[in-house]
């Protein structure tokens, strides 16, 4: 089992062409997978997961549809909070929040201080996200603080991301069949194990995730070392 599963649920819009419906409800079925898999990664233990729900580069869609993704995301949470409490998830952000409308921000608060302690499994959610500028900023602290640049590691640098503390994502899935990283997790997925799959997000249950969980546990990982004779 992946100590970190990151996924890029992609192709919510796609799936609401094929069925001739607006992109609005391709994200309203996305979000019924995005609790179905949560549940379903705490359930089988995965302690570490993150959803990219909203990158830097999604600003570029129109304004409408950002103030639809933003309601959505404030209705999900309001509406699975207690679910969260319950499953003992903690609900953590990683971007750029401020920059989120206000109400949108205040429920994420809420939601991130009512789950603070909890330990079973930690939801990232990467929101006005960038690993671009999640490595920049890293570079930012560590100059305001003043470290000695001999005494930079890579190890150390993790502690300057929005994921320090946790373990970089063994396993990285997109869904839609579109076979990129998209500025996500940069400098954490070093070493990850990719899986892609056509399947659209909306259409992604939790026995398609078994089957990626399935893929990954046949993988040999190697990490930059030779293969044992
Ligand atoms: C990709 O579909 C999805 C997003 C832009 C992210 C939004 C995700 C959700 C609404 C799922 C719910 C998540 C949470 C955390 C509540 P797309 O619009 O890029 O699809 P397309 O590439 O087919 O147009």
């Amino acid at each position: 089992m992946p100590g970190h599963l990151a996924i890029i649920m992609d192709g919510n819009g796609r799936w609401a062409r094929q069925k001739n419906l607006p992109r609005s409800e391709g994200h309203n079925q996305g979000t019924k997978t995005a609790r179905a898999i949560v549940e379903e990664s705490r359930r089988l233990g995965i302690p570490h997961l993150t959803l990219y729900a909203f990158s830097k580069e999604n600003w570029a869609r129109p304004k409408e549809e950002v103030s639809f993704l933003f309601s959505l995301l404030s209705r999900f949470l309001q509406k699975e909070l207690q679910s969260l409490i319950k499953q003992d998830i903690r609900l953590n952000i990683l971007g750029e929040p401020g920059d989120l409308p206000l109400a949108t921000r205040k429920v994420l608060e809420h939601a991130c201080t009512k789950t603070k302690t909890n330990k079973s499994m930690t939801l990232n959610l990467a929101l006005n996200y960038s690993g671009r500028c999640e490595i920049i900023r890293a570079c930012r602290l560590i100059v305001q603080k003043g470290l000695d640049p001999d005494r930079i590691t890579e190890e150390g640098f993790k502690d300057f991301l929005y994921t320090a503390g946790q373990p970089d994502p063994d396993l990285i899935i997109r869904t839609s069949g579109e076979l990129r990283i998209s500025n996500y997790l940069l400098y954490q997925c070093a070493y990850s194990e990719l899986y892609f799959t056509k399947t659209l997000w909306p259409d992604f249950t939790p026995q398609e995730l078994w089957r990626a969980l399935e893929d990954y546990a046949h993988r040999q990982r190697r990490l930059g070392r030779v293969e044992p004779a």
